[in-house]
């Protein structure tokens, strides 16, 4: 899934070169999943599905094996809304630009909190695009608040 797709980046295009698996787009505003619509139409993609919504609100009524992310949040916000949305061993890839070293630092206590398994930075794209893409991946774990849901007492 893709969460805050916009005009499609880098959602549609996964969609585009990945016949293979199935893209959900997230988008909040209205003329965006409209425009969405009508790019999977126009485009004759079969396995995209474009969903008109928060990330926030989908936790507990979706899980995806991969969410991908471009300039949409810090990444302490994305994992926050991410992680509950992936099953254990899958994967937060958040598109940063020159602060991904800082955002990650930052992200540490969130990291923990999440239960994410692992997190690194990956470049990608060399001798294709300039500058090459800075990534954060992150490797969800079981959530501590999933693995021990609070009783009530
Ligand atoms: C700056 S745009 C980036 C769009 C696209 N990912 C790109 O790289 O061009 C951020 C997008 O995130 C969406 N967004 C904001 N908050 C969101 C949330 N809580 N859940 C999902 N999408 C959100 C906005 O509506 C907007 O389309």
């Amino acid at each position: 899934m893709d969460i805050g797709s916009g005009a499609g980046l880098p959602g549609l295009v996964l969609a585009i070169v990945r016949q293979d698996i199935t893209v959900t787009l997230l988008e909040p505003l209205l003329r965006r999943t409209v425009f969405l619509e009508e790019c999977v139409e126009a485009l004759k993609l079969d396995n995209v599905e474009v969903l008109r919504g928060r990330a926030e609100e989908l936790a507990g009524k979706h899980v995806f094996d991969v969410a991908s992310a471009r300039a949409v949040a810090p990444l302490d916000r994305l994992l926050k809304w991410a992680m509950p949305l992936l099953r254990e061993g899958g994967e937060l890839i958040a598109m940063k630009g020159e602060r991904a070293a800082d955002e990650l630092a930052e992200a540490e206590a969130q990291l923990r909190a999440s239960g994410a398994r692992t997190a690194e930075l990956v470049t990608v794209g060399h001798g294709k695009v300039e500058p090459p893409a800075t990534l954060v991946r992150v490797v969800a774990g079981r959530a501590p608040e999933r693995a021990r849901p609070r009783r009530r007492r």
